[in-house]
């Protein structure tokens, strides 16, 4: 008997003193196994004399229970230990104060952003297509023919891959626009464009915005009306803005933009070459051959459309005289805005 009781007392000592359930496993079986001291005495009943078994026995179960008891607890306890330590680990401290970005918006971004903000207030869409453009999309399908000079190596970065291109506009868009949707149609694009050209106001890469309204009333005074309003609130002030006559093969009559020079009033300057007036974009009725390469009844249907440069933009904008310091990441430069 003193046997059991002592048995009792150092399995409730190791139980408490365990300290992970890897080590309550250990003691489980020291107790419980196969081999374990309870199990020792539970054998051991059946060599007691019987006038003591009974009571020995229920002694000896007692004790198993107890223990099994006694281990449940423990496991219990130090499951819920462990999660605590792992919540403690992972423990985050929610008032430290957010992460501040430093830096700030490149200018072409944020000219990009304030030309789509003012197309989408006049419920234009913006819709966008790959930079490595199909050559169709690009030339054929927008009326310009195989021998036209903008498909000359000296314009146009051509890939590896037979009938794959650099595009060279974002006139494409248009195409890809009127493939996939029907008219009524009013959506701007805006992207990066590929030339062979590299001056002080012309860049390899540039961006672009084009803008396409195809429906069975647009017309050349909705489009002259779309422009003026656009750079009136581009530019916030009162610009004058001329149509000049010009030539694309997509579209036809074709025009060119000019704005009154943002540098001089119109006085005349170094930037507007004395003449007072700033070109800006070109634009034009959509060439009905256009509208029938992509499917469009060109009897029901008309369009206009605009193309400009973002760069070109901005340089008049922020008064910027090289079109290089836009990509030379200069912080002195990117700093200021
Ligand atoms: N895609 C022409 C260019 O890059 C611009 C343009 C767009 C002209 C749409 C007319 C209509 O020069």
């Amino acid at each position: 008997m003193t046997e059991v009781d002592e048995l009792r007392e150092s399995a409730l000592k190791e139980i408490k003193n365990t300290k992970d359930l890897n080590d309550l496993q250990r003691v489980r079986s020291e107790y419980l196994g196969r081999k374990g001291k309870v199990t020792f005495l539970l054998k051991k009943i059946r060599e007691i004399p019987p006038e003591e078994r009974k009571e020995f026995g229920r002694k000896v179960n007692q004790l198993k229970e107890e223990v099994e008891e006694l281990i449940k607890e423990r496991e219990k306890e130090l499951k819920e230990r462990e999660i605590e330590e792992e919540l403690e680990k992972e423990w985050e401290d929610l008032t430290i104060p957010p992460f501040r970005p430093v830096g700030s918006l490149h200018p072409i971004t944020l000219t990009l952003r304030r030309i789509l903000r003012i197309f989408t207030a006049m419920g234009f869409t913006v819709r966008e297509g790959p930079e490595v453009e199909l050559e169709s999309y690009n030339f054929d399908m927008l009326n310009i023919p195989p021998d036209h000079p903008a498909r000359e190596m000296q314009d146009t970065f051509y890939i590896n891959k037979e009938g794959y291109l650099l595009r060279t506009h974002t006139s494409p868009v248009q195409i890809r626009t009127m493939l996939e949707e029907k008219p009524p149609i009013q959506m701007v694009a805006p992207g990066k464009v590929y030339r062979r050209d590299d001056d002080p106001t012309h860049s390899p890469m540039f961006h672009q915005v084009e803008g396409l309204v195809v429906s069975e009333d647009a017309s050349f005074p909705q489009m002259k009306y779309t422009i003026e309003t656009f750079l009136k609130e581009f530019f916030q002030q009162d610009l004058p803005v001329r149509l000049r006559t010009s030539y694309f093969p997509f579209t036809e009559p074709s025009a060119e933009v000019d704005i009154g020079c943002v540098i001089c009033g119109q006085k005349g300057c170094r930037v507007c070459k004395e003449t007072g007036w700033l070109e800006v974009m070109g634009c034009g009725m959509v060439h009905p051959q256009v509208l029938e390469n992509c499917g469009i009844d060109s009897d029901l249907y008309q369009g206009f459309a605009f193309g400009m440069g973002v760069e070109r933009l901005a340089m008049l904008y922020y008064r910027i005289d090289n079109i290089k310091i836009f990509y030379e990441n200069d912080l002195r430069f990117l700093r200021q805005f």
